[in-house]
């Protein structure tokens, strides 16, 4: 009946007549016979389309959810049948997605396979740590393992694109959306995306538990300024190029095949029309060969931006700067064909980018069979299953960041671990019995139920403590009548916990905030159980960093535990307890104040570097320069001490190199782990360069009493950057190295490259 069925057909008794497989790994060399056979197929393809069905696999739209499940509008349904719209998103769930794909292969002219894309940004139904929670773990291992498990899960349940990873270097606290990436730092940022590209699209895209990937937000969607969601970027070229562009691009490198455009300005153009980023840069310079998709009505978008005056000229920017897909916006499907007709857009740019799309169909497998993501029974077989909650135990324990641990008032010992002989302790705030918040923003279809609480896992860690609980305040507003319960729980507790910080709803995308300390009555709340006088342990949840100084001063222990999705419960618990020792270390800087932002590790060191005994020197009046708790902090039930660090050599060839290395010894009575941090200083260089750069980082575990020398192999690649005309080199001079357990603690040598 139809003609593309017929060559579907055709190639697949072609790919059983020679044997072929249909897996395309990452970072393929070569064009193979495969690759042949795929460009012969989609050729024969984009040659029966109309100029409506070829736009039509240009555009995306999203499925609606209704109090059952999935919908999808009426008109939707419409231009799906029309063959106008190629792919969906938010539509899962294997019963509701295979009768939207049995439209699109059953009764649309050509029978293309749509495409199933969703936010799986942390999880699918099993809830992992938010982003930035988990680059706390620095372990790259667990990070590319739990991509790996969302994204089968996912999988399982129709999806074959996910909108992940979100690579944005961010610097502003205040920015909502800072809970979904890294953190601050380009290099981490980078890898932390690289694993996670291998994780979600494993080496063979049409193994159905693996997906595309989506590098987002290009470009700088980070930066946008003071901290408030979609708002401007601006910012040097040098800038860009040296600290925001690097994790797009080593993402892309592991092997990415998507990439989402961002909602910002860059010098002055929207992103999504944007020809010097989509098309200079990323397939000039980079080579990018996948697809471009929009994010959510960013086309549409440039008409307020204002630098088109319509939709229509809004469709012509996009098209000819580079974007392949229209995301939920409609007008690449509405004036494609006009713009055709025109001559304002070409043609053959518009069949090779039908073409980038129906490659990762093909790599998908899914002319093969578009039925491949949907198994009911595989769907069934995944969900929460004993793998992805096992998984999220250990990634949400891995994320726990202990901030400060000293004894209580008239004690000798650490506060924590706490002891499970303790008679009982006070369980306070609007976090200690709660499932939904701690699933964090984009949990898309995490289900709250399967969610287990702070105070069932105490429960389950330490059974025969007794537990006096009391919610004593909200996330809003300055409702202070459950402060009375939550003062008579502590008084009558030995301990006290305090389960404090954000809801879900307040970070994540359009969640910015101008003040990030605890919101609603929870610091009141946490100064009157202060005054009480009893022991207190604070555990903060939130999407970002939060302003917590009096907390910091005050309060002997302090953990800050994100999100952690569905096992958050367990993880604290057992961390609380001492079954487990934390060793996350933060990613971002926590800032003492909203004032000090941005406030970030790799900072320039100005022209007059602040001098205790020199009024004019870089400072404020009011705040010391030092940030609350810096990049790479973390602490541990144990202690470690560094020492010797050493140098294979104090001079280093242009084409040479060097190993720097140190003695990490656990000189404390817990087993722990420590991720030991390597940093470079270039002391001069013909445009300035930051105080300190993260160059690599090891994470060992040490029982107590037990040394390792740790090394980090130095060569040119770890001190090129932008020079003053912009070329990418390392100049020859000094350089310090750091090995430390942050960005602000470590010991130092020098080198020199000649
Ligand atoms: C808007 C967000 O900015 C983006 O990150 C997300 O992937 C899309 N919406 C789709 O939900």
């Amino acid at each position: 009946m139809r003609h593309y069925l017929k060559l579907t057909t055709n190639i697949s008794m072609l790919v059983a007549m020679l044997g072929l497989g249909w897996g395309f790994t990452n970072n393929d060399p070569k064009p193979k016979v495969e690759d042949e056979k795929m460009n012969e197929f989609i050729d024969s393809l984009i040659n029966e389309m109309t100029i409506e069905e070829k736009a039509g696999q240009l555009t995306l739209y999203t499925s609606g959810w209704d109090v059952t499940g999935p919908v999808l509008r009426d008109d939707y349904m419409d231009e799906l049948r029309a063959g106008r719209a190629g792919n969906l998103f938010n539509a899962h769930t294997v019963d509701y997605a295979i009768n939207l794909q049995k439209i699109a292969v059953e009764e649309t002219r050509l029978g293309i396979p749509l495409l199933f894309g969703l936010d799986v940004i942390h999880g699918y139904k099993t809830t992992f740590p938010i982003p930035l929670a988990e680059a706390a773990s620095w372990d790259l291992e667990v990070i590319e393992k739990t991509a790996h498990l969302y994204s089968k899960e996912a999988a399982s349940a129709g999806i074959n694109w996910t909108y992940n990873p979100m690579v944005d270097i961010a610097r502003d606290p205040r920015w909502g959306r800072i809970a979904e990436g890294s953190g601050e730092d380009p290099y981490l940022g980078g890898l932390i995306g690289a694993a996670k590209v291998r994780g979600i699209q494993g080496m063979d895209l049409s193994d159905p538990t693996t997906i595309l990937a989506c590098v987002k937000h290009f470009a700088a969607y980070g930066a946008s300024q003071a901290g408030r969601d979609y708002h401007t970027v601006d910012m040097s070229d040098r800038e860009l190029r040296q600290n925001y562009l690097p994790p797009y691009k080593v993402a892309l490198d592991a092997g990415a095949t998507t990439v989402m455009t961002s909602f910002n300005e860059v010098d002055g153009v929207p992103a999504s029309g944007n020809k010097y980023l989509m098309t200079e840069i990323l397939r000039n310079e980079w080579g990018f060969d996948g697809f471009v998709v929009t994010d959510y009505t960013s086309i549409n978008e440039m008409v307020p931006h204002g630098v088109v005056a319509d939709l229509k000229e809004a469709a012509e920017l996009a098209f000819n700067a580079g974007v392949q897909m229209d995301m939920q916006g409609g007008v690449y499907s509405q004036y494609i064909p006009e713009l055709i007709a025109e001559g304002k857009i070409k043609e053959a740019t518009l069949d090779e980018y039908v073409r980038q799309v129906l490659e990762m169909k093909y790599k998908l497998g899914l002319f093969e069979d578009p039925y491949r993501y949907l198994n009911k029974e595989r769907e069934q077989e995944t969900l929460y299953s004993k793998e992805l909650m096992d998984h999220a135990l250990l990634a949400a324990k891995e994320s726990i960041v202990l901030l400060k641990n000293e004894p209580a008032k008239g004690q000798s010992e650490q506060l924590l671990p706490l002891k499970k002989s303790l008679n009982s302790v006070a369980l306070i705030g609007p976090l200690a019995d709660n499932q939904k918040d701690m699933l964090g923003t984009w949990h898309v279809a995490g289900d709250e139920t399967k969610v287990v609480t702070l105070i069932d896992g105490i429960k389950q860690t330490a059974p025969n403590v007794k537990i006096n609980y009391a919610r004593g305040a909200d996330f809003n507003g300055d409702d202070r009548s459950g402060f009375a319960e939550a003062i008579a729980a502590a008084k009558k507790s030995d301990v006290v916990i305090m389960a404090i910080g954000e809801d879900y709803t307040q970070s994540g995308e359009a969640a910015s905030r101008s003040e990030i300390g605890l919101p609603g009555p929870q610091q009141a709340l946490i100064e009157e159980i202060h005054a009480l006088g009893k022991p207190v342990v604070a555990v903060v949840m939130a999407g970002r960093p939060l302003t917590i100084e009096w907390i910091d001063e005050n309060i002997p222990a302090v953990m800050n535990a994100w999100h952690l999705g569905t096992m958050s419960g367990p993880a604290i618990a057992q961390t609380l307890f001492g079954d487990h020792n934390p060793a996350g270390k933060l990613t971002i800087t926590f800032p003492k104040n909203v004032g000090q932002i941005p406030v970030y590790y790799n900072m320039k060191n100005t022209g007059r570097p602040f001098d205790a005994n020199n009024k004019y020197t870089s400072k404020y009046l009011d705040v010391s320069n030092e940030p609350l708790y810096p990049f790479g902090y973390g602490k541990s039930y144990t202690s470690f001490d560094y020492s010797g660090i050493e140098l294979s050599s104090t001079n280093m060839e242009m084409n040479g190199s060097i190993t720097v290395s140190a003695t990490i010894k656990n000189t404390g009575k817990y087993a722990g782990k420590e991720v030991v941090q390597f940093y470079i200083r270039d002391l001069v260089g013909s445009v300035t360069r930051p105080v300190k750069e993260l160059k690599g980082f090891e994470k060992i575990s040490l029982a107590p009493g037990e040394s390792k020398k740790v090394s980090f192999t130095v060569t040119v690649k770890d001190l090129e950057f932008y020079t003053r005309d912009m070329s990418y080199k390392a100049e020859p001079g000094d350089f310090k190295v750091f090995i430390g357990p942050s960005s602000a603690e470590g010991l130092e040598a020098d080198f020199t490259l000649k």
